[in-house]
């Protein structure tokens, strides 16, 4: 199949070259009448009446028509080509919307804001949300659907180059609608396979870093596999490492920002439903490093 984007851009130029010919024909008609009848012209006498000219009406009703049921048509056809049930997926991952954050499943594998799939392959992606309505929307890759809670809609996504893609909530769901950014990862079928099989590992245990987290307010919300922590509220962060950006596009991954992030995300991210994480400065170092570490 190809991308739905490209299926989508090819329905927009048929439809524009068709609204193009009907502006030229108007339009040339229209110039064409302004010359033909102008008064410096009189000997061109008046134009003739039409009304009641039952032939003509029947022909400018038929033709709008006419067009329109062919766009209706073309549409029809792309539609059923982006709904993508003639191709059988490749892979399925479920997607849920959060305020304000996304969570992907692989199976038993959960990661957040970033998604990872296979290039030249049919990604069915399962859409649902934990609270309100939220829309996913990647559009070099795919449609734009929305995510509703207790019901499953089904997205087609499709990218034909290896690269990153960048996506948007599309469905004002609260203060932090804006930073729920999207990021896939497209990449070979080799690289995403590693990808994966380091995805379903546990994380590595860690000394100190560890401990600081297991005994602070953070295993309320977030799940480290391999380790006590089997929060759900918040994304898990088995691999956060791992990942390119903290809260869900707000900041840059590293140890640094990590840090500033867990000491006080309502500074980069007022509204967010993670709290202060009150910690020591020298906790807060060690904590950021461990999160960091988790690749
Ligand atoms: Cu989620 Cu807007």
């Amino acid at each position: 199949m190809r991308p739905p984007a490209e299926a989508i851009g090819a329905l927009a130029l048929i439809v524009g070259a068709i609204a193009l010919l009907i502006f030229l024909a108007v339009e040339g008609a229209l110039v064409y009448a302004v010359w033909r009848y102008r008064s410096s012209r009189s000997s061109a006498g008046k134009p003739a009446g039409f009304e009641g000219n039952r032939r003509l009406e029947i022909a400018w009703t038929a033709a709008p028509a006419l067009v329109l049921a062919v766009v209706f048509a073309l549409m029809l056809g792309t539609m059923a080509e982006i709904g993508g049930a003639s191709v059988e997926p490749g892979l399925r991952v479920r997607a849920v919307g959060h305020q304000w954050w996304w969570e992907f499943g692989y199976g038993a594998v959960l990661t957040a804001n970033e998604l990872h799939i296979p290039v030249d392959t049919a990604v069915d992606l399962e859409l649902t949300s934990a609270d309100v309505i939220h829309s996913f929307w990647v559009p070099e890759l795919g449609g734009k659907r929305d995510m509703l809670p207790g019901t499953t809609n089904r997205l087609r996504l499709f990218a034909r180059r290896a690269g990153v893609y960048e996506g948007q909530c599309s469905e004002f769901c609260g203060v932090e609608h804006a930073w729920m950014r999207i990021r896939v990862v497209a990449e070979s079928q080799a690289d995403f396979d590693r990808w994966l099989a380091a995805q379903g590992q546990p994380a590595a245990t860690r000394g100190d870093g560890e401990r600081i987290f297991l005994a602070a307010i953070c295993v309320n919300c977030h799940a480290v596999r391999g380790t006590s922590a089997a929060g759900t509220a918040g994304p898990d962060l088995t691999h956060v490492g791992a990942r390119a950006t903290l809260g869900a596009g707000v900041l840059p991954n590293d140890v640094a920002r990590m840090r500033a992030w867990v000491a006080d995300p309502q500074q980069y991210k007022p509204g967010a439903l993670m709290p202060r994480v009150p910690l020591s400065d020298a906790e807060l170092d060690t904590l950021a490093a461990y999160l960091v570490s988790l690749k």
